[in-house]
């Protein structure tokens, strides 16, 4: 495994494998990785000669009451999971590398940013949209890899690439869990031992959810409620958010009907959680 800090140097790499015919699989992250993250890089492993994994916390996407400065940060044990993942590149710039004067073009993403995640972080997707389409230039990926952990992302990153021509295809994957269903992410570390206890009712209300819509109810109020309910009972984090919107439009839905995400954010002690289910009904 090669470790490359320099853009030009990561650019030149890729063309070269690129003239060689090579197919290039990336792997966007901020590091301190954990099985959600492994998982990508091996169904990236299966599908590419060449895997290209970014390990960068990204200034831009944090805001300025969130936990940039404290984001778990560990790249020698990064560089190791990455060796034992057989990833063939770890790009691992600076801030300075990414970012070394003030932007004079602004990625603004448009849609589907005024509901979950977007709605609380404002200008988080912005960030996340002005990061991604840097990387995607520098390594020149033929398909990138995006946990549907974050289905928001996924969403907002379809519709970068599209609305761009990025020649790129969003490969996404499924949450990776723990045995008890808690959504793999490095914000775990942040929990107290009862709220880890507690953490994995977030996936048992939603997984009460999508029994209750398969059960044949339609109202998307309704199923909120019963999230909501569940996780006041359960937990002793904070809601952020619970909803129910159609998958990948994120817009609002008066009844049930095709794929739809039921989602929720719960605020504890130090780690603010998110999780989803995605189902076609
Ligand atoms: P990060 O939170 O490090 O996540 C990197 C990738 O791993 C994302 O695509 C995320 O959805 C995926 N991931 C995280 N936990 C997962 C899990 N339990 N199961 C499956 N996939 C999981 O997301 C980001 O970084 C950043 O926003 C980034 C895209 C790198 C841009 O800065």
């Amino acid at each position: 495994m090669q470790i490359i800090s320099n853009i030009e140097q990561m650019q030149q790499t890729i063309l070269s494998l690129r003239a060689k015919g090579t197919t290039i699989g990336f792997v966007p992250t901020m590091g301190y990785l954990h099985e959600g993250h492994l998982t990508l890089l091996q169904q990236a492993r299966k599908e590419n000669d060449i895997v290209v994994l970014s390990v960068f916390v990204n200034p831009l996407q944090f805001g300025p009451n969130e936990d940039f400065d404290r984001y778990p940060r560990n790249i020698e044990r990064d560089e190791e999971l990455a060796r034992t993942a057989s990833v063939d590149y770890l790009f691992y710039p600076s801030v300075e590398e990414m970012y070394p004067t003030p932007l004079t073009t602004k990625v603004t993403v448009t849609a589907r940013t005024e509901v979950l995640c977007g709605e609380k972080r404002p200008g988080h997707f912005d960030g996340v949209a002005t990061v991604l389409l840097k990387l995607f230039n520098i390594t020149m990926p033929h398909r990138a890899y995006f946990g549907m952990k974050d289905a928001q992302q996924v969403a907002v990153v379809q519709g970068l690439i599209s609305d761009y021509n990025i020649p790129v295809t969003l490969i996404p994957v499924e949450t990776v869990r723990e045995e008890d269903g808690l959504a793999k992410s490095s914000r775990n570390v942040y929990l107290s031992e009862s709220e880890r206890k507690e953490a994995p009712h977030l996936y048992q209300s939603l997984q009460l959810a999508k029994q209750a819509v398969e059960e044949g109810e339609r109202d998307p109020q309704a199923v909120k409620a019963i999230v909501t309910n569940y996780i006041i009972t359960h937990t002793s984090g904070e809601i952020d958010y619970t909803e129910v919107y159609a998958y990948p439009q994120l817009t609002e839905l008066e009844r049930i009907k095709g794929t739809i995400i039921v989602a929720v954010a719960v605020k504890f002690a130090k780690a603010r959680l998110i999780d989803n289910i995605t189902f076609t009904i």
